[in-house]
């Protein structure tokens, strides 16, 4: 989706291709057709990524290599074979099977993931964003740190199945979610009961849904939809940055969580184990 008021837009996503799943997006049908493509593939698609000798920079730390050069690497089958360079991956692509994979849902900017994949190299990291105007920054703030791990989906996600096969996931990070406070709009939430339940779909088992909001009633809300399905609580608080929380999901903070929390709100914060 475009958004109007971002300068040279089209020029940005351009010079960032490489962090992009590029031929995912367009319209809803588009969209579950090419994602058919990678669901039950991730860990083969990121496998698949070229290795290179430059390690990962730090976040911010600007790059002087220039443009993406092919790999030649061919693609598994099914999947568009990725351009990458300047990219390496921390340990050699053995037991790919078995690398951890995650996903930010409505990844913004990407500060939170770009940071989560660099800490972590040896998983794979996957954000979905809807509106291009903040997931080009996502995209830059990963090429700048040279990140091999992480790559992005430009798309407005309907059904999250479409993009995962069942126990893909080993993790679902839910940051700031839309709150779509009417009533009627309840089954939008990212954290409805019914949502619940495909993430748990495509988890593995004793996979995770970690949901961090600045919004009292969706933070309700979502308590009230884990006790009715009798979810598992692992972790909550109800202000993360409290100095008497010690809850390691304070360490990797997005761009509303920073906003929220340097104006004294307080920060909700649950993790469903499944
Ligand atoms: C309030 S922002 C939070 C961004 C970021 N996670 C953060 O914490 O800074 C929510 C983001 O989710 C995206 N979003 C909402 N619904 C979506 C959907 N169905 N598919 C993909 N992205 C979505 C929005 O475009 C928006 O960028």
């Amino acid at each position: 989706m475009r958004h109007k008021k971002v300068k040279n837009l089209d020029s940005r996503l351009a010079a960032v291709q490489d962090y992009l799943v590029t031929d995912i997006g367009g319209s809803a049908l588009k969209v579950k057709e090419t994602a058919a493509k990678y669901k039950g593939n991730w860990r083969e698609y990121f496998a698949s990524l070229q290795e290179t000798a430059e390690p990962a920079a730090s976040i911010g730390q600007a790059t002087s290599t220039g443009q993406a050069a092919s790999t030649g690497q061919a693609a598994p089958a099914g999947l568009s074979n990725p351009v990458e360079s300047e990219i390496q991956h921390s340990t050699p692509i053995a037991d790919t099977d078995s690398r951890r994979l995650y996903l930010e849902l409505g990844c913004g900017k990407g500060k939170f993931i770009n940071a989560r994949a660099l800490d972590d190299p040896d998983a794979y990291f996957v954000g979905i964003e809807g509106l291009d105007a903040v997931l080009v920054r996502g995209l830059e703030r990963a090429k700048e740190a040279r990140i091999a791990n992480l790559r992005f989906v430009s798309a407005y996600v309907a059904d999250i199945r479409d993009f995962f096969a069942d126990g893909e996931l080993d993790g679902i990070y839910l940051n700031f979610s839309d709150p779509w406070p009417k009533p009627r709009h309840e089954k939008r939430r990212f954290t409805y009961g019914d949502t619940l339940l495909k993430y748990r779909q495509i988890l593995k088992p004793g996979g995770f849904v970690a949901f961090k909001t600045d919004n009292e009633d969706l933070f309700t809300f979502t308590l009230e939809e884990i006790e009715r399905l009798g979810l598992t609580i692992e972790e909550m608080s109800r202000d993360l940055h409290s100095p008497d929380c010690t809850l390691a999901a304070r360490r990797f903070t997005t761009e509303y969580e920073d906003k929220f929390s340097g104006k004294g709100k307080n920060i909700n914060y649950v993790k469903i184990r499944f």
